[in-house]
């Protein structure tokens, strides 16, 4: 098993290639994916990473993660993928192999501008699948929204104010209330694009339970790990490159937790070396899709 680069209380994050942990993982054992993968659009991520490769070798790269993704997952777990709609859609056929469309949430997306003959792109998407009924599906609310510089709320609710519930409005699947990206000077790395923590923390409310598990393979500044501290859950993290910077964030948000033993038994999600009778043999650096594969007697 490969050795963890920091662990929590609730968490661990290994310093590797999301496909090297994935293949040492058993199949359904977390409850929520949560990925915001490279666009493979030249970004400097500022560690090394190459952003710009063919587009055909990009979406092998993203057939093996997100296929890998849907086999770790519980029955009933859920899967969220941060994307472009333009590589939205062509992740949307290849997570529905395997697991049940539930919604496509746009986030919307300010200060851009519209280039060549393209409408202006106004929103992110947030692809939101199940492994069949989800096992949990908690419904959000958000605050009755107000106007900033007056305090008084902003809609009338077509007349119907009176009869809304007072925790708020339920969530729907058009997020406008948040940007996606963190403004920079908040950013924990250079370079990093990091997600606004609302958006993990949304995903990993609706979805999980107490002390349920979440995995995210492309740490980045690790929202989504502060975001399962956060609220409780457990967390697997992997990101490649440089990973001191999500150590220091958890360090400072949760000192408490930092450097201390995970309180769910990390060893239990991966294949046991010594007793391999319910694991599929693995070709390294190759994934398996679920169900497919030779058993090692
Ligand atoms: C878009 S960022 C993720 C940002 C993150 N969601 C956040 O809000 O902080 C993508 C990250 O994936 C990492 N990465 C790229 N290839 C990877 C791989 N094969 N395994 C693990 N991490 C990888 C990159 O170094 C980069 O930090």
């Amino acid at each position: 098993m490969i050795k963890p680069f920091f662990t929590t209380s609730h968490g661990v994050l290994y310093n590797a290639d999301c496909l090297e942990v994935l293949g040492q993982m058993k199949s359904g054992v977390v409850d929520t994916v949560f990925a915001d993968p490279p666009f493979n659009i030249g970004k400097d991520y500022k560690n090394g990473y190459n952003d710009k490769v063919e587009h055909a070798e990009y979406l092998v790269w993203c057939r093996q993660w997100i296929l890998e993704c849907c086999r770790v997952l519980k029955l009933g777990g859920s899967f969220f993928l941060y994307a472009t709609p333009e590589l939205a859609v062509q992740f949307a056929p290849i997570m529905g192999e395997m697991l049940d469309f539930r919604h496509w949430i746009a986030l919307s997306m300010k200060g851009t501008y519209p280039r060549g003959k393209k409408l202006y792109p106004a929103h992110y998407t947030l692809l939101y699948y199940t492994r069949g009924t989800p096992h949990v599906f908690n419904k959000l609310r958000l605050p009755i929204e107000t106007c900033r510089h007056c305090g008084g709320e902003i809609r009338d609710y077509g007349g119907h104010r009176n009869k809304m519930n007072p925790e708020g409005v339920n969530l729907s699947d058009f997020w406008s209330d948040t940007s996606p990206n963190r403004h920079k000077k908040f950013k924990v790395r250079p370079g990093v694009n990091e997600l606004k923590l609302v958006i993990p923390e949304r995903a990993i409310l609706i979805s999980t339970g107490l002390g349920g598990i979440v995995f995210d393979p492309f740490g980045g500044g690790g929202s989504t790990y502060q975001a399962a501290e956060k609220h409780h859950r457990n967390w697997i993290g992997t990101e490649l490159y440089d990973s001191e910077h999500i150590r220091n964030r958890i360090e400072e948000n949760y000192p408490f937790s930092i450097s201390k033993k995970p309180r769910f038994n990390v060893e239990e999600l991966f294949v046991n070396e010594n007793n391999q009778n319910e694991v599929l043999r693995r070709v390294k650096g190759k994934s398996v899709p679920f169900g497919v594969g030779t058993y090692i007697s």
